[in-house]
């Protein structure tokens, strides 16, 4: 047997570096000759993580579809497991390894079963050391600049039956026009740039996912305008710090702002967009914001502290009073706009105040929702070093105390919407009643009504009756 393992290192410590290579914008294109190497196989792919990771998995599928494999709903069904993984906590990286382990009898009963491993776990290289030590089970890991390569990876699993390890720590490419089975029919993912150069000191993204690189303007309109065309009703446009798109750009000036503007004149119905970084989120963006029309009145701003001692320790480059500052400008230009937020407790060196801190500027920015978490800490970046006083009993009991306050949020945010007609994207239909439907608001609301299943995908006018904590209730109009 030929002997064709690969193996390339994963590095954080080269991932950080920003080798300046220049990104190249390339055009996807398949082997011809594997098409068909899946015709009688099955697959399934399992997705953790952030909107990038979905978006991502919608990509793998469509070139799994291309190549003549079939989706299946099971495990035990699917001859390809495809985990796309996501090294955001510790928690997210148990829960793939447990996956893995409960998984592995499944290989008793079919040994040709293949176990890939993607995303931005394999970019780490403790967790690829841990793989290749203990998970015998998985046959095939790459990382998440070499999605591109997975027929190649296929390919020679099944010819030579050896492990394929093949991770790149060099910031990588755009890679146009990989073909994408998109999870829903009316609302779809957009990449508009992929990587971070922010360095927060906590997160392991800018390692996993390499340098801030920008979409080109048109390949973004055209993919739109095409959505639009087959009947998408909502786009949300992805990046890291989509602030900063097209900062990388050397021969034009074109910014988010620029960006935006020039997809409200598509008709595309609902244009949504995250994450947004309090920093580089500016003026002309809340300009652009403000003029309505498509452009979605909801506003995903991570603050994740209210103590400047602690922003300045997580490499924010912002302040409490800057943030609400901005807070203030969106609020006076577009008075109705939803807020929500990211926070993270227990940092390093977070004492009691700092909490109170962070706790008084929810209060003050009337947040109507928050994603909230525990520090925890990542190999390889700078505050995984910083001295860790607070007990986790401590850190936990801040959690509760946190979520409260943002809960009353969350409630305070659907109450206002009462005796209201909102206009509904329905989303789904109810697995504990199929009467009633779900769909969510211009301003991200959840709304719960009674309806019949064909109106999915629809925007349709409903008259809100009572708000809840989590969802608000309705009837068509
Ligand atoms: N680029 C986005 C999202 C990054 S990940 C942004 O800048 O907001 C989503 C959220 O996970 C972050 O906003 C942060 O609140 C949280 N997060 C990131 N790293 C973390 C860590 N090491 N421990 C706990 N929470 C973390
Ligand atoms: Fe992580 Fe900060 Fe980049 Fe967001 S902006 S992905 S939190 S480094
Ligand atoms: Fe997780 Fe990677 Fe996204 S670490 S949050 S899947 S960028």
């Amino acid at each position: 047997m030929k002997d064709y393992s690969k193996y390339f290192a994963p590095s954080l410590k080269d991932a950080r570096k920003r080798l300046s290579k220049e990104t190249q914008n390339l055009q996807y294109q398949i082997d011809e000759k594997l098409i068909g190497i899946g015709n009688d196989k099955t697959y399934i792919i399992k997705t953790y993580g952030c909107q990038g990771n979905l978006a991502d998995s919608e990509k793998i599928a469509g070139i799994m579809d291309v190549l003549g494999f079939t989706e299946v709903d099971t495990e035990e069904e699917a001859d390809v497991i495809i985990l796309n993984t996501c090294a955001i906590r510790d928690n997210a990286e148990k829960r793939v390894f447990g996956e893995l382990g409960r998984l592995k009898g499944l290989k008793v009963f079919d040994p040709n079963k293949l176990f890939v491993v993607c995303g931005c776990m394999p970019q780490e290289e403790g967790t690829v050391n841990k793989i290749k030590d203990q998970y015998n089970q998985v046959d095939i890991v790459f990382g998440t600049h070499n999605i591109h390569k997975l027929p190649e990876y296929l390919n020679e699993a099944y010819l030579y039956k050896e492990r394929i390890l093949e991770v790149f720590s060099y910031e990588g490419d755009i890679v146009e026009n990989i073909p994408q089975k998109r999870a829903h029919e009316y609302s779809a993912w957009v990449n508009i740039m992929y990587g971070c150069d922010e360095f927060c000191t906590y997160c392991i993204v800018p390692y996993t996912r390499g340098k801030e690189r920008s979409r080109r303007p048109q390949d973004i309109i055209d993919e739109i305008k095409e959505l639009a065309r087959e009947g998408y009703k909502e786009v949300t446009l992805l990046g890291q710090n989509v602030n900063a798109y097209g900062k990388d750009f050397t021969d034009i000036n074109y910014t988010f702002a620029n960006l935006l503007s020039d997809l409200q004149k598509t008709d595309i119905e609902r244009i949504r967009f995250t994450t947004s970084h309090p920093r580089d989120l500016d003026d002309e963006t809340i300009k652009v914001m403000a003029t309505g029309k498509n452009i979605m009145p909801h506003l995903h701003l991570p603050v994740q502290s209210g103590s400047n001692r602690i922003l300045k320790a997580m490499n924010r480059k912002y302040t409490k009073e800057s943030y609400l500052e901005k807070i203030q400008k969106l609020r006076s230009l577009i008075p109705d706009i939803s807020i929500t937020t990211d926070i993270i407790v227990g940092f390093p060196g977070e004492t009691e105040e700092d909490f109170l801190e962070t706790l008084r500027l929810v209060e003050e920015a009337n947040f109507e929702g928050a994603f909230t978490f525990i520090f925890s800490p990542r190999e390889g970046t700078p505050a995984s070093k910083f001295s860790d006083e607070t007990p986790l009993a401590e850190k936990k009991d801040r959690l509760l105390r946190l979520n409260k306050i943002v809960n009353e949020g969350y409630a305070r945010g659907n109450k206002r919407f009462v005796s209201d007609v909102v206009k509904v994207l329905v989303t789904s239909v109810s697995n504990k009643n199929d009467k009633v439907l779900s769909g969510y608001t211009p301003h991200f609301k959840l709304v719960n009504f009674e309806g019949s299943k064909d109106l999915i995908g629809k925007i349709v006018d409903v008259k809100v009756e009572k708000a809840y904590t989590w969802h608000l209730k309705g009837v068509i109009v």
